[in-house]
């Protein structure tokens, strides 16, 4: 237990830590990655260039300090960040490592202003904080582990088909190596992947949503290649797997984690709502629900820029063909003029609230969306204009989790 002048001490300094947050944060990642280079296999290189993990684990601590004397209040969120974890093997022994770096970045910035009381008030809490963590993660590898078909850390599977499903998605079938059961999963579940990648210094460790209905002997994950904007580096491991991964390759997988996943409990209708890419954890809803939840409404709306980057249109034309539940809605960004020729969308330009009024069936509905993040942000503006309970808003950030 923290003594009452810890606390007061740490919330006191919450303010102070987030104005220097940035400098703070950069100093404790040159330090984390000087003192421990091997980390370089498990943090996102691009992440960390773009900062936009940098802000992710710092505001998560402030968050967490904020909350000292009452961490509960915030387990949601370190259920959600712990997932992320899991799926990436990060370790209890890495906890004091992170912890070490982060005071000592404090001190480096605050300079005289960091107290001895000070700091001595921050290892504490640090410590109180990442035993929440700690104990959080050792449940889920447990529970990973002991499941039908689980494994903890990283199991080889072999990529068995390779599926082109637009002119820049492509699906990937996995089953395992060993050819023995494979853990069931959530529909809205992602997997881990450990890519070693020829030529490169360090693995690289992505998270891809599986794309297809649980109960299958595969997983599929359904991948957009990342190098669209010249000026950019290309994506490392999406750009690998479009290029050179061949069927028979070997990939290193963690077992399937998150917590953005399908009520299925609620028999209310579903509203799915995906931009580009966003579509996997969708798809992998529908193909659930209508199995195993025929009577529930469904209203499926997937933005594309057209009708050639609109992946996996069929499988789910043909889920609605054979399931008079479900309604489908396409929104073409900019159509092509074969689009306009075959009718093949609904709406042009962007989805917005005049649009959505018109597709969705009602607010009393359990709402899910993924996109880019701009698609996300709008998306859930229409929805609180709409009226949709917060509790049923559903999303997930394909990247560090951020504010709407
Ligand atoms: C929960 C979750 C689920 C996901 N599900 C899917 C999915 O189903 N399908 C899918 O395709 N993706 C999914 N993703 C995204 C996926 O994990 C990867 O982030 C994505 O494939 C890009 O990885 P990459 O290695 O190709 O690109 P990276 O090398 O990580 O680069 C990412 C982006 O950063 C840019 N970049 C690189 N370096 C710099 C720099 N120095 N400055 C500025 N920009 C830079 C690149 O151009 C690229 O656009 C998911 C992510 C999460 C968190
Ligand atoms: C109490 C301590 C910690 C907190 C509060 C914390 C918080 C976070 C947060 C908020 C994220 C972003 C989650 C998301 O993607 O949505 C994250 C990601 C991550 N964390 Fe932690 N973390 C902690 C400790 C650690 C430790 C000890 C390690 C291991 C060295 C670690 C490694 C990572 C990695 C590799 C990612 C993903 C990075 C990326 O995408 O670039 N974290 N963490």
């Amino acid at each position: 237990m923290l003594s009452s002048n810890t606390i007061a001490i740490i919330k006191s300094t919450v303010p102070v830590l987030e104005v220097h947050g940035t400098a703070i944060t950069k100093r404790f990642y040159e330090r984390l990655f000087t003192g421990h280079p091997e980390l370089l296999n498990i943090f996102n290189h691009a992440n960390q260039k773009q900062g936009r993990q940098q802000t992710a684990l710092a505001n998560a601590v402030y968050a967490a300090a904020q909350n000292i004397d009452k961490l509960h209040a915030i387990l949601p969120v370190v259920k959600q960040i712990a997932h992320k974890h899991r799926s990436l093997g990060v370790k209890a022994e890495h906890y004091p490592i992170v912890g070490q770096n982060l005071l000592a970045a404090i001190k480096d910035v605050l300079g005289d202003a960091a107290t001895e009381d000070i700091l001595q008030a921050w290892a504490e809490a640090y410590g109180v904080i990442a035993d929440a963590f700690i104990g959080v993660e050792a449940e889920m590898y447990e529970q990973a582990e002991k499941q039908d078909g689980g494994w903890a850390g990283y199991r080889d599977f072999v990529l068995s088909k390779k599926v082109k499903e637009s002119e820049v998605i492509t699906s990937f079938y996995l089953v395992p190596q060993d050819g023995q059961a494979i853990a069931a999963f959530e529909p809205g579940q992602y997997i881990g992947l450990k890519m070693a990648i020829p030529g490169e210094e360090h693995t690289h460790l992505r998270q891809y949503s599986l794309s297809d209905a649980p109960g299958k002997p595969y997983y599929r994950i359904s991948v957009k290649r990342e190098d669209e904007i010249a000026e950019l580096p290309p994506g490392k491991v999406s750009v690998y797997l479009h290029e050179q991964l061949k069927e028979g390759d070997i990939l290193s997988v963690s077992a399937p984690a998150g917590e953005f996943t399908l009520d299925r409990e609620d028999k209310r209708p579903i509203v799915l709502l995906s931009g580009g890419v966003g579509l996997t954890p969708m798809l992998s809803m529908l193909t659930a629900v209508v199995d195993t939840d025929p009577a529930r409404q469904v209203t499926f709306v997937h933005a594309a820029r057209n009708g050639n980057a609109h992946a996996l249109k069929e499988q789910v034309e043909e889920i609605a063909r054979n399931h008079a539940q479900v309604s489908l809605y396409w929104c073409y960004e900019k159509p092509t003029d074969e689009d306009r020729a075959a009718n093949a969308f609904d709406k042009e330009g962007y989805v917005d609230l005049p649009w959505l009024r018109t597709v969705v069936p009602t607010t009393d509905a359990g709402f899910y969306f993924c996109g880019p993040v701009p698609f996300m942000k709008a998306i859930n503006g229409s929805l609180q204009e709409l009226g949709v309970a917060a509790a049923d808003i559903h999303y997930e950030f394909f990247g560090p989790a951020g504010t709407l």
